[in-house]
């Protein structure tokens, strides 16, 4: 059995149990004083893009910002939904990201984040952004990366892989790989425009907010031995007042036009 055998199941179960934890990391690693998120809607046109559909929107940290445009949002989560809601979100829909139940051409953008590394199956999921963005409407998803990073960033990476016993991987990886992925675009309909990565940085204050880091990772098959090493030596970065690295990737792609 590999690591991704009954990946949506986890998937589901994860995120029942953990509504909000994305947004919780997300929305404090910083890099001068902005977020993740922030990056992320730096490339969404204040003008002609709407509506913007949010996918695998999760608790809707995007919508305060998008709500102007005209917000939608799809996640396959009833608790991220719920945890939306109850923070003010509405044009909220349950669905999977790989069958959206949208007209075709009816969105002026795509924004994904942190859900193209773990939506499956990858290339359907592109396909159905691709078949509801209007065409020239761009896709701007951001994902997890493994660099830039600096300083004592390694070490904590590696203190982390160690405890945890294992790197920090993906289902959608392997697809994802700088050469593949024009390609696996353009099979979809989209083409590249962008694909640039940064570091963002999460300071755990105390020991809840480094163990929500820990909680944030999807880690399927983690024994509790293993859950508690990683739990120390997170403490340790407590400590040692550490930021520890959030390295990521934004990837913008634009629908193509049809053939005259
Ligand atoms: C890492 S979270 C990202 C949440 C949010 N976009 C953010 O950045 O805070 C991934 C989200 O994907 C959702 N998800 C997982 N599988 C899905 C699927 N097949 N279709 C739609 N959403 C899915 C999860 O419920 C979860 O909310």
């Amino acid at each position: 059995m590999d690591l991704w055998t009954g990946w949506q199941a986890y998937l589901t179960d994860f995120h029942e149990r953990r509504p909000g934890i994305t947004e919780a990391v997300l929305g404090r690693a910083t890099r001068e004083g902005r977020t993740g998120y922030d990056w992320l809607l730096e490339a969404v046109s204040t003008t002609g893009d709407r509506p913007v559909l949010d996918l695998a929107c999760g608790s809707a940290p995007l919508e305060p910002a998008l709500r102007e445009l005209g917000y939608l949002g799809v996640d396959a989560s009833a608790a991220e939904l719920a945890r939306a809601r109850a923070h003010g979100a509405s044009g909220l829909l349950r669905a999977d990201a790989a069958r959206l139940p949208l007209r075709s051409a009816s969105c002026g953008a795509v924004v994904c984040s942190m859900g193209l590394q773990i939506l499956t199956p990858l290339p359907d999921v592109l396909r159905e952004a691709a078949r509801v963005l209007v065409p020239t409407g761009k896709l701007i998803a951001l994902l997890p990366d493994h660099g830039p990073l600096r300083g004592a960033d390694a070490l904590w990476l590696a203190g982390l892989m160690a405890a945890l016993g294992r790197p920090l991987t993906y289902p959608n990886d392997s697809l994802l790989r700088r050469r593949r992925l024009p390609q696996l675009l353009h099979a979809a309909g989209l083409e590249l425009t962008e694909d640039q990565c940064r570091r963002f940085g999460y300071r755990p204050r105390s020991a809840v907010e480094a163990e929500v880091f820990l909680d944030s990772l999807y880690i399927p098959g983690l024994t509790s031995r293993r859950h508690r090493a990683a739990k120390r030596w997170l403490h340790a970065a407590v400590r040692a007042h550490a930021a520890l690295p959030v390295p990521l990737r934004r990837i913008t792609a634009v629908r193509a036009a049809p053939a005259d």
